[in-house]
């Protein structure tokens, strides 16, 4: 299996990372396709959102940390103790991932590269998963690097809003430095609206152009996904619900905003593995 490891980021809290993480996996679940979430922020959204309790078991600081295989720590679907949507596993998190700092700070730890720490425990899931979703934290944590440093593509969350749009630009300094320490097949696959009000409002509107007008494909395209996920309460509801809106409310229109969303996702990874295809010479054959 041909994995793509996606980090979802934009270094800022609360705009819709975990939301679009755990949804854009759900909705290319429900496309058949098999995904990994992996928690790598602290303080849990993505575990606790999923309703998996953030203690009893193995979360990714262990797997950091060499204690166990990533393997022992994904939680699957068939897990009866929680009830994961079809096709979504989790690599959950916990509190203590704070530790990091202090792990990698230990004298046998000197020589763990810290930027690379991600590494070791996605090598050991790639080839098992379609989708490998990275859940970044609000802040530039020592997981949020690594993050970039072991994904094929970044997805950017942002809010038609000027500190959010602002921190796009971080987000994109972060693309190119992982770029250049490394990882020459990151990709920004696109960036995400989310909490856009409904209806559009003169300021919404000034943000989508600005966007548009800014991060631009190599083919002159706008790199924003068509797909604008609105500010709506269900998904409110449904998180508190510890479900995701695909099972909360299926009919709400926001669950085919982030049908289209996957769908645009994967005709932009399709177009790019076929160039990719395209420009490696084929070796002839007799
Ligand atoms: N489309 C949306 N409409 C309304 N509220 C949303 C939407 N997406 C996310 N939220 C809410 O906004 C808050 C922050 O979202 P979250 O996904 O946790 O952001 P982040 O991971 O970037 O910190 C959460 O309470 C979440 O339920
Ligand atoms: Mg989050």
């Amino acid at each position: 299996m041909n994995t793509k490891v996606i980090v979802v980021a934009n270094q800022k809290g609360g705009v819709g990372k975990t939301t679009n993480t755990i949804h854009v996996a759900r909705a290319l679940a429900e496309r058949g396709k098999k995904c990994l979430i992996v928690d790598l922020d602290s303080s849990a959204g993505a575990t606790t959102t999923l309703g998996v309790p953030t203690v009893g078991w193995q979360t990714i600081f262990e797997v950091i940390s060499g204690e166990v295989d990533a393997e022992e720590a994904i939680i699957t679907d068939q897990d009866v103790e929680v009830s994961l949507p079809q096709n979504i596993h989790l690599i959950p998190s916990s509190p203590r991932l704070n530790e990091l700092d202090s792990f990698l700070n230990r004298d046998e730890n000197l020589g763990i590269v810290a930027q690379d720490l991600l590494m070791a425990p996605i090598a050991g899931v790639r080839g098992r998963y379609d989708y490998v979703l990275l859940d970044s934290a609000p802040l530039v944590t020592k997981t949020t690097f690594p993050a970039y440093k072991v994904a094929d593509y970044a997805i950017l969350s942002t809010q038609l809003e000027k500190l959010s749009f602002e921190r796009l630009e971080s987000a994109m300094k972060l693309i190119s430095s992982a770029q250049r320490n490394g990882n020459n097949r990151l990709a920004l696959l696109g960036i995400v609206v989310t909490m856009a009000p409904q209806p559009t409002t003169r300021l919404a509107m000034h943000y989508l152009n600005l966007i548009d007008s800014t991060y631009l494909s190599e083919e002159g395209t706008p790199v924003r996904f068509e797909a604008l996920i609105h500010r709506n309460v269900a998904i409110q509801e449904a998180a508190t619900a510890k479900q995701t809106l695909f099972e909360y409310q299926p009919g709400h229109r926001v669950v085919n905003s982030y049908r289209h969303l996957a769908g645009e996702m994967e005709d932009r990874i399709k177009r790019r593995d076929l160039r990719s295809a395209a420009q490696t010479p084929q070796v002839a054959n007799g």
